[in-house]
């Protein structure tokens, strides 16, 4: 069969149709694990870096930039002809500590964060095609999370950073990012207003991230989610699922797995049938360097390729449906 796509590494098949399929990149097991580039070479045509371009690992003094990850996993992507998600500028996690615990005053910290936003946007102009402005800003219950931005600057925090990212890369797509606001409930509504309220005010706000951490057996419906991504696909935003993995308790059955196959196809069905949601990453290349057992005890196997790397049940449901 001259055709036949069944065995397509993902790449191929996204390439095909215009999608885009993306995994979360480390800088260690990029240097040092083959197997790992391997996989991420043939299996993916966009990355995002899991950690390389927050505020805290890219700034370990006031005066210092450390771009070495950064530009290893972003010249990796480039060789291998793979997008890249830039992942994130304003985020109240992995801060520098010398900022969060300094006390620059309000027009020093300005200055401070707008220069950072600038510099790191402009380095990677052209070769960064999508940004997560800003990570995280909600409480779930849809109230602004307590952060060092919103107590020094109050909400305008937000869209200052996206006028100074746009200023820095005026090419580059701009998101605001967010877990837990995959379905309808309190914190995607209150995202909803927020970027329709930016959108009025001519903010340069291109996208929404629906980052899709899930719990196996605790997944939202299916139908809140396309009704989500709709909403934002609405407003004339464009939709990525920028972090996805689904957790299960370990150790996992052949039955669980069969489970998070089934979800994993039900949100790329999502995408694929949305006006516009051309992007699914994953939160990580195999479950081996996964977050998920560090941060939730007693869980794991999150993602589309096992701890040795070989494919699971999820990535065959990806694939499933990529098919032409
Ligand atoms: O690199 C340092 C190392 O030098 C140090 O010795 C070691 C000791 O703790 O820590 C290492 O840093 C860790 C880093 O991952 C790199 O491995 C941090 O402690 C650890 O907190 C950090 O975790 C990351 C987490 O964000 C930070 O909150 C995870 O890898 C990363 O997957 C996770 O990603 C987030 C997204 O950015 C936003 N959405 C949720 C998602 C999952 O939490």
């Amino acid at each position: 069969m001259p055709n036949d796509t069944s065995a397509s590494p993902l790449r191929d098949l996204a390439d095909a149709r215009g999608f885009y399929v993306g995994a979360a990149v480390s800088a260690r097991p990029l240097r040092e694990d083959a197997a790992y580039r391997d996989l991420l070479a043939r299996e993916f045509n966009m990355l995002t870096c899991e950690n390389a371009l927050k505020f805290g690992p890219l700034r370990p003094t006031p005066d210092q930039f450390a771009f070495d990850n950064a530009d290893a996993i972003v010249a990796f992507a480039e060789a291998q002809g793979m997008a890249v998600r830039g992942h994130t500028l304003v985020w109240h996690s992995q801060m520098p500590e010398w900022l969060e615990e300094g006390v620059l005053g309000y027009d020093s910290s300005i200055d401070l964060i707008r220069s950072h936003i600038q510099t790191v946007t402009k380095r990677y102009r052209g070769r960064i095609g999508v940004w997560d402005v800003v990570n995280e800003a909600f409480e779930d219950n849809g109230r602004w999370r307590d952060t060092f931005y919103l107590r020094k600057f109050g909400p305008d925090y937000i869209k200052m950073a996206f006028h100074w990212a746009h200023e820095g890369d005026p090419n580059a797509k701009l998101f605001y990012n967010d877990y837990n606001a995959d379905g309808l409930n309190a914190k995607s509504k209150a995202i909803y207003r927020m970027v329709k309220r930016l959108l009025g005010e001519g903010v340069p706000i291109h996208g929404v991230g629906l980052q899709v951490h899930l719990l196996l057996g605790h997944v939202p419906s299916t139908r809140a989610i396309a009704a989500n991504v709709k909403r934002f696909n609405r407003l004339g935003l464009e939709v990525h699922i920028t972090e996805m993995d689904v957790r299960v308790k370990t150790p996992v059955s052949e039955s669980d797995l069969r489970e998070q196959a089934g979800v994993y196809g039900d949100i790329i069905r999502i995408c694929l049938r949305a006006k516009n949601c051309p992007a699914l990453v994953v939160w990580g290349v195999t479950d081996r360097y996964s977050w998920v057992p560090d941060v939730f005890a007693g869980y794991g196997a999150p993602l589309l390729f096992d701890e040795q790397g070989r494919e699971k049940p999820a990535a065959a449901a990806l694939r499933a449906n990529l098919q032409p």
